[in-house]
């Protein structure tokens, strides 16, 4: 009689294995849809202030946002081209991360302030230390952002 549950066994037995193997277990399925949702939501920020811009996106950031320190000089569109591609990926965080997204200019958010303190950071590290380094390989070594963050708003 017992006989006839072995290949059962073994049937349930290989379904559960095949199941705990499928990668696309349900804590794996909540983490892409909130990162698409993230995803979705910056794209919207960046779209909403493009389509602010219009065609002023091409003139310098400082003539067309209220408080630019960093970016003087660079246009409007690099400026949050950077700010999408670079310091929000290289964070792994949303513009909401630094910004009130209703009052982008606002300097409530410690962490605008923490970036201005990096961009200078980063600039001393290179301009300063790199640059008098004695025997290194690269003929012009550089950190970036992404040198340390790697996808981590705290190294
Ligand atoms: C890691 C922090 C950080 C993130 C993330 C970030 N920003 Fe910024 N943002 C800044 C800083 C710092 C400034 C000021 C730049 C300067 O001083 O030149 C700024 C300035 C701006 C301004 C100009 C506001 C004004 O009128 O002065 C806009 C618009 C803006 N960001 C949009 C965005 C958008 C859209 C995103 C997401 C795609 C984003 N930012 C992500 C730090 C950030
Ligand atoms: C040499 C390494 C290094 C480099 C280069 C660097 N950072 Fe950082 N960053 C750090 C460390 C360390 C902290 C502090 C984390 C903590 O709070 O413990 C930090 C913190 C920050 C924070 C605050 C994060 C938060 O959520 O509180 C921001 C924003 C930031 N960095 C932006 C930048 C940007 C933008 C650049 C490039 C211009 C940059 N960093 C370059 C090491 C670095």
């Amino acid at each position: 009689m017992s006989r006839h549950f072995i290949p059962v066994i073994i049937l349930l037995a290989a379904s559960v294995l095949f199941l705990s193997l499928d990668d696309q277990s349900p804590v794996k399925k909540v983490r892409i849809t909130q990162e698409d949702s993230l995803a979705a939501l910056n794209k919207k920020h960046v779209d909403q202030v493009m389509r602010w811009l219009g065609d002023r996106a091409k003139l310098p950031a400082e003539e067309v946002f209220k408080d630019i320190e960093i970016f003087r000089g660079r246009t409007a569109e690099e400026m949050i081209d950077i700010m999408d591609r670079r310091y929000r990926s290289t964070l792994g965080v949303s513009c909401a991360h630094c910004h009130d997204p209703f009052d982008w200019a606002s300097n409530e958010k410690p962490e605008k302030e923490v970036t201005r303190a990096m961009v200078a950071f980063t600039q001393k590290i290179n301009n300063d230390l790199l640059a008098n380094m004695q025997g290194l390989k690269s003929e012009n070594p550089r950190v970036r952002c992404s040198t340390c963050h790697r996808g981590n708003a705290k190294p």
